[in-house]
């Protein structure tokens, strides 16, 4: 999960890759390195912290130098963060430089025989082996080198090498962690993701698993670990720079909050047929006879990709009347699932290159099945090896806690069943209602973002708290379970998130009057069951936030505090009672004094098992 950056061309490299390895920062954040070919050979300088520490310490001496060079911010897996694991990571004589994303799985095999050989390690990382390697191999011809090294290694790596004597050649290689080369006029790329590149071209080439590339600032060449010569496509990123920046808010997180009406626009447009009462979800790559065949659909997602396809079950088998099953991508990758040839396999994933989901999406492939993608990042993994999909255009997700994301996969989900629920169950006129509902979610979600003051003053209330339960029934119960990993991802208060119901079966034991309850009571099948679950918190002194529908004014006698949301169908439901929550976690980190966009032990894209 970390992020990797190099440069070489005609300009400085040192700004670029600063400036790269802080778009990259949410990749991971305990340590950053840079390596720099200058007269003497290496220059590598690195230390335990964030990029603004590696900055502080290097600005004065790596200005005006070099116009090449490799960088690295680091999650860590193997070793503790501190400057000795801290990457790039040379071999013992200093003749190359690697930064490595990704687990060297026989590392302790491959270094326990280099130390019987003589090599002397510097760090307790993975990653030096690999540095290791490609150092002994290494004579003249660094391709060469990583490719005798790589076809040693079992595991996962997305690498960037340069050799002290080679002031102009940078070496790429991939299996299973993301790197795209950006390809300029007179200068190359390369990086973990598009953000550290979107600056300088839009002209990139997605690497693919097994793919070696070598860039010279005026040429590249990609080929297989095996030696074929690969023809790489180069793709055009469609989003800006801009929208890469904060905008005038003080996190990420907040910026992507408030962005949603405009990214919930953008995943249905083109796509919701109002008139139709239906969808139109071309890349899916399905005809709709196919479509029709579907017995029985599997999701398969993590973290907050796996509550929207929760909402996504709701929505298919209460609408179009499929079977639907939601697997956590760790769990089924692992199981021998049952697909047959009426099963239809879904994988969600913002980033596109979640290691469990990449390999839950494998392993259904293997079985046969068809399988399509719901993903954020154009080009990314996911999105290539699946068969066909639908993108939700929602522009860079930056904040480590998913939001924009989470209410774009519920369009896109909506849509789907839409589609779904046309061919099989439900009328001309009930396609209109629940298309018409859907058109009308973005100003909803307006209409809620201009409650963020009270929002605001609710969570001032409660952010000492150190416990909260979140409760919801039926479509709102993976709402509920949704806020509980908002909050806990961004200001380490411990939340749980129950069915309402559930919480007389254990929770209501951890009741009183510490730990609050968020409650979604909608005006919707579930209320008056809901107001009892009020109740009973109620009765054992328990505090109640409740999340509820415009107009309801009889909550107000058993909530201590209500935020209003404005009524829709109870399937579009999650897309608006969500939002309060994001506000309320967002904030309540904020007042905590938490990093909000960087959540202490996390990362954006887990792009490790
Ligand atoms: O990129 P993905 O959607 O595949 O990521 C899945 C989870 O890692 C992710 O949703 C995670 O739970 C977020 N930090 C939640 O805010």
């Amino acid at each position: 999960m970390c992020g990797i950056v190099g440069y070489t061309g005609f300009r400085e490299a040192y700004p670029i890759l600063i400036e790269g390895l802080s778009m990259l920062e949410y990749r991971g954040y305990d340590s950053a390195g840079i390596a720099m070919i200058n007269d003497q050979g290496l220059s590598v300088h690195k230390d335990k912290g964030k990029v603004d520490h590696l900055r502080s310490i290097t600005n004065q001496i790596c200005q005006g130098g070099p116009k090449i060079g490799i960088a690295h911010t680091r999650w860590a897996t193997h070793g503790a963060p501190s400057l000795i694991n801290s990457h790039p990571h040379c071999d013992q004589n200093n003749k190359i430089a690697l930064v490595h994303n990704g687990i060297i799985e026989n590392y302790a095999r491959l270094k326990d025989k280099l130390i019987d050989d003589g090599i002397r390690f510097s760090s307790e990382t993975d990653s030096e082996v690999l540095a290791q390697l490609i150092g002994i191999y290494y004579e003249d011809d660094l391709e060469m080198a990583v490719r005798r090294a790589l076809l040693e290694v079992v595991g996962t790596f997305g690498i960037a090498v340069v050799a002290h004597d080679n002031p102009t050649e940078i070496i790429g290689a991939r299996k299973g962690s993301p790197l795209v080369v950006g390809v300029g006029e007179n200068e190359m790329l390369i990086a973990s993701d598009a953000s550290a590149i979107v600056r300088h071209t839009k002209k990139v080439i997605y690497l693919k698993d097994n793919n070696i590339i070598k860039l010279r600032p005026d040429q590249y060449s990609v080929t297989t670990l095996d030696n074929h010569k690969i023809n790489a496509e180069i793709h055009n990123i469609e989003w800006d720079a801009d929208s890469l920046a904060k905008g005038g808010f003080e996190h990420f997180m907040l910026k992507e909050i408030f962005e949603q009406p405009e990214t919930i626009e953008n995943a249905m447009r083109g796509r919701l047929l109002i008139s139709e009462g239906t969808s139109r979800l071309d890349g899916l790559n399905l005809v709709l006879q196919e479509l029709r065949g579907i017995q029985r659909i599997i999701f398969v997602a993590c973290g907050t990709s796996w509550h929207a396809a929760l909402v996504g079950e709701f929505m298919i088998e209460d609408i179009a009347g499929i079977p639907v099953e939601v697997e956590y991508a760790s769990e089924f990758r692992y199981r021998n699932p049952i697909i047959d040839s009426h099963t239809l396999v879904f994988v969600i994933s913002q980033s596109g290159e979640t290691a469990d989901t990449l390999a839950a999406l494998r392993e259904a492939s293997h079985k046969g099945a068809t399988v399509l993608g719901i993903c954020n990042v154009v080009g990314s993994t996911i999105a290539r090896e699946t068969h066909g999909g639908v993108y939700l255009h929602a522009g860079p997700e930056i904040g480590v806690a998913s939001t924009k994301a989470f209410t774009s996969q519920l369009t896109v989900l909506s849509l789907l069943t839409l589609l779904l629920g046309r061919m099989r169950r439900i009328s001309h006129s009930d396609g209109v209602t629940i298309a018409t509902a859907l058109s009308k979610i973005p100003e909803k979600v307006r209409q809620i973002l201009k409650q963020n003051d009270h929002i605001r003053s609710i969570a001032e209330i409660y952010a000492k708290h150190n416990n909260f339960l979140y409760l919801g029934r039926s479509y709102n119960f993976p709402v509920a379970l949704e806020g509980a990993l908002k909050l806990k991802e961004i200001s380490y208060v411990h939340a749980e998130g129950y069915p309402a119901a559930e919480m007389k079966h254990g929770p209501i034991a951890l009741i009183d009057k510490d730990m609050p309850s968020v409650i979604l009571a909608l005006k919707d099948a579930v209320y008056d069951k809901v107001i009892s679950n009020i109740q009973e918190v109620n009765a054992r002194g328990g505090s109640v936030i409740a999340i509820a529908s415009e107009g309801d004014t009889n909550i107000q006698k058993y909530a201590r505090h209500v935020i209003y949301i404005p009524e829709t169908i109870a399937m579009l439901s999650p897309l608006l009672a969500v939002i309060p929550l994001q506000l309320l976690a967002y904030h309540i980190a904020a007042i905590r004094g938490c990093e909000i966009d960087q959540p202490r032990n996390l990362a954006k894209s887990v792009t490790v098992e």
